[in-house]
This record gives C-alpha cells, sequence and structure tokens, in this order.
C-alpha cells in the first residue's frame, strides 16, 4: 500500500479522494498495489463527513509522516503551496499538483529539486484540467519541434465569449450569468483579464521549448474590452471570438501572449463552446493536432492530478524526466509579428481607411452606424498603431480569418 496526502480539501481534493475511491480497484491493478489517503490538510474540520478521521490542520503531521510517499497540492496560489511543496519534494515526497500559479512561478526550481532527489513533481490538471496536455507534450510529442500551440485554457471565458456570441448578450450579464452558475468568482478579474489564461500558456511554451518562461513577459489581453456589437461583426464575417493562449516560434524566436481572437467559424477552436477548453498544437512533423475536453470541473482535473499519483506511485524510485532548464527563454515581442486586425474606428471613414490601410475587407453589422468596421491584411502592430492614429479607434481585435 502506498500512502499520500492531500493538501487542500476544496473542490479538486475531495475528487481526488473521490477519484480514488470510485476507481480504487482498477487503480491498484495498474499500480499493482491500493494508494490509500492516509492525512488530508485544510483549515476547516468536516464533522460528519468520514474524511475527518483524516483531516489534520497541522502540515508537519504530513511532512514528518516518513510512510506518506507523495503529497498531493490542490490549494491552489503560490503560498503557503511552494512552501509546503518546496519542503515535502526535500524530504524526499513525490508531488502532484494542480496549481498552474504554482507551476509557472515556481515550477523550474520544483522541477530541479524533484529531478535532483530522484522523485517527481507532476502537474498535468495545470494546465487544461482533465484534458491530456502536459504528458502530451512531455511523452507523446517529443519527436516534434512544436511550433505552434494556440489554446483555449480558460473555461470561464470561453462560456462568457459563448453566450456574447450565441445571444447577443452583453459582457456585464453574462458575467452576472456565470457568476450565478458558479462558473465565475466573485473576483472574475484572473478569468477575465487573462491571468489564469498567461500562467497556463507559460506553463506549455516551457514544456514545448524546455526553458522556464516567465509569464510576467507574456502580453496579456482579456475580454473585459469585447462587446456585444464586436459578436455582431464577428458574425457578420461568420467568425467568432476566442480568448486565446498562444505560442508561435518562427525563426529560432518564440512569441507567446494572451489575447481575444477572432476566428473564422471553421476553425477547429472556433467550434469550442461553454467551459470547454482546447488546445491546438502543431509540430513540424505531426502537422496539426487538438486536444479538447473538460478544463475545469471536480472529478475531470482530480482525474489528471490521479493519473499522476498513479505516474508516481509507479515511479516512486525514478524521476521521469519532466524539466524545462532554469535559464530564462527570452520572448520575442508579439508585437513585431505581423498579424491581421479586426478594427473598428468612429465615422464613415471608408476612403480613409482605403487610404490608410489599402484594399481591405470592410464589414457591417445590423442596426450599427456611425462607425467603419474592417479587416487588416497582415501588419505589425506598431504600423497598426501609427496608422490609427489618424482615427478615433473603437476596439482593434486580433484575427485570423
Ligand atoms: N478559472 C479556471 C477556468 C479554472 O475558468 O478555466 C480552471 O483552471
Amino acid at each position: 500500500m502506498i500512502k499520500i496526502a492531500v493538501l487542500g480539501y476544496g473542490t479538486v481534493g475531495s475528487g481526488v479522494v473521490h477519484v480514488l475511491e470510485t476507481n480504487k480497484d482498477l487503480i491498484a491493478k495498474r499500480v499493482g498495489q491500493e494508494i490509500e489517503v492516509s492525512k488530508v490538510l485544510d483549515l476547516r474540520d468536516f464533522e460528519g463527513d468520514p474524511i475527518q478521521a483524516k483531516i489534520t490542520h497541522n502540515y508537519d503531521d504530513i511532512l514528518n509522516d516518513d510512510e506518506i510517499k507523495i503529497v498531493v497540492e490542490v490549494m491552489g496560489g503560490v503560498e503557503p503551496a511552494y512552501t509546503f511543496v518546496k519542503q515535502a519534494l526535500l524530504k524526499g515526497k513525490h508531488v502532484a499538483t494542480s496549481n498552474k500559479a504554482l507551476v509557472a512561478d515556481k515550477g523550474s526550481e520544483l522541477l530541479k529539486i524533484a529531478k535532483d532527489n530522484n522523485i517527481n513533481f507532476l502537474f498535468e490538471a495545470s494546465v487544461g484540467g482533465g484534458i491530456p496536455i502536459i504528458r502530451p507534450i512531455f511523452s507523446s510529442l517529443t519527436a516534434e519541434d512544436i511550433t505552434d500551440i494556440k489554446g483555449i485554457l480558460n473555461g470561464t471565458t470561453n462560456y462568457m465569449l459563448t453566450k456574447m456570441g450565441e445571444e447577443g448578450a452583453e459582457y456585464d450579464d453574462v458575467l452576472k450569468d456565470a457568476q450565478n452558475k458558479g462558473y465565475a468568482e466573485a473576483d472574475p478579474t484572473a478569468d477575465v483579464e487573462g491571468y489564469d489564461a498567461c500562467r497556463k500558456i507559460a506553463i506549455l511554451t516551457a514544456l514545448a521549448n524546455e526553458q522556464f518562461v516567465d509569464f510576467n513577459d507574456i502580453k496579456t489581453e482579456g475580454i473585459t474590452k469585447i462587446s456585444k456589437t464586436d459578436m455582431k461583426y464577428a458574425d457578420a464575417l461568420n467568425a467568432t471570438i476566442k480568448l486565446i493562449g498562444a505560442s508561435h516560434k518562427e525563426n529560432d524566436k518564440v512569441y507567446a501572449y494572451v489575447a481575444p481572437i477572432l476566428f473564422e467559424k471553421s476553425h477547429p477552436l472556433a467550434g469550442v463552446s461553454d467551459v470547454f477548453n482546447a488546445i491546438f498544437v502543431k509540430g513540424n512533423m505531426l502537422g496539426d493536432a487538438m486536444f479538447y475536453g473538460q478544463g475545469a470541473g471536480k472529478d475531470a482535473t482530480a482525474s489528471a492530478v490521479v493519473a499522476d499519483i498513479i505516474d508516481e506511485a509507479r515511479n516512486l524510485d525514478a524521476n521521469i524526466g519532466y524539466s524545462w532548464s532554469e535559464d530564462k527563454l527570452e520572448l520575442a515581442d508579439i508585437d513585431t509579428l505581423p498579424m491581421k486586425y479586426f478594427v473598428r474606428v468612429k465615422g464613415d471613414k471608408e476612403a480613409d481607411v482605403k487610404s490608410s490601410f489599402g484594399d481591405v475587407r470592410f464589414v457591417k453589422a445590423d442596426g450599427v452606424a456611425d462607425e467603419t468596421a474592417f479587416v487588416t491584411d497582415l501588419i505589425k502592430a506598431s504600423e497598426l498603431n501609427d496608422k490609427l492614429n489618424s482615427f478615433e479607434l473603437i476596439t482593434a481585435i486580433k484575427a485570423e480569418i
């Protein structure tokens, strides 16, 4: 029997216990022995719940228990998760985590400690919830030079944008709806400003390029400026708008960003609706592949955490090689990469737009007046901004159309 401890008995923590109980026999068969949750760290008590017998409020009870071989960190946030995880690894305990903030910020150091101690620090659930993406990039796609990753990495904002597109609803109304349904938190900043997606694309970019990526270097734009009118135009273009975390490699430069992108409806990512996530990966030999599924939620996320626990249980005395170099990858400035933009400016400016931008594609939306909307050809953001100086800009959204 292998004893494990769970740090945090919230949604994912209780999900981990549920998955381990539900699939107990098949997991025991696959590992070769049973896995038992022996302690659970939480500030709260759970009177009336059988888990109470395992609850401790003192992390030292777990750290100093030599029978516990695997620590599952599902608390979220950098502290105290970082301190706890580091202490566990230094004590020779494997760690499985769903915590993207921890992995994006401290992953390089924690991976190195794990390697030095011949144990594992695994984090499949930190990106895409239940969707396999960390292991595929690390393992199945290890023969590939990955040139592109484009992901719908945040379920909350995908739900909101889907509602705005399908129902013609305004941003504030869909935010309230998402909060009522429990998809968005009372403080939705991390989701709607793109910070959550930023950490996730930092992790994927680091894995694909085997180098630490500082999420602070990733230009990040959320969805707060997307309006019902933008969605109307998108529809007129047979397109939709998605919040994307992307990285792109070209001429030995790596670009990464988080931004809303207007996609043609025929693009595989355009059909990813509601709280679902999808990650589109391009490899130089493989071509395109897409990973799709539940990017959040109790059991789906817990399933990915338990997969890491199983891998660790099967490799108690071996580091399985997840790593990236601690040397920071210097990202190239995304604004220097030519992209298309969907632009709205005030007034009837078709003639001026033509003289500045050439023969662009104009678009009209029902019931929208006193403005000019168009899709540029490929252009660098700095050139776009120069050209837009003589217009009253309403919005400019990256477009793949
Ligand atoms: N807030 C996140 C999302 C949860 O909406 O995708 C999963 O990381």
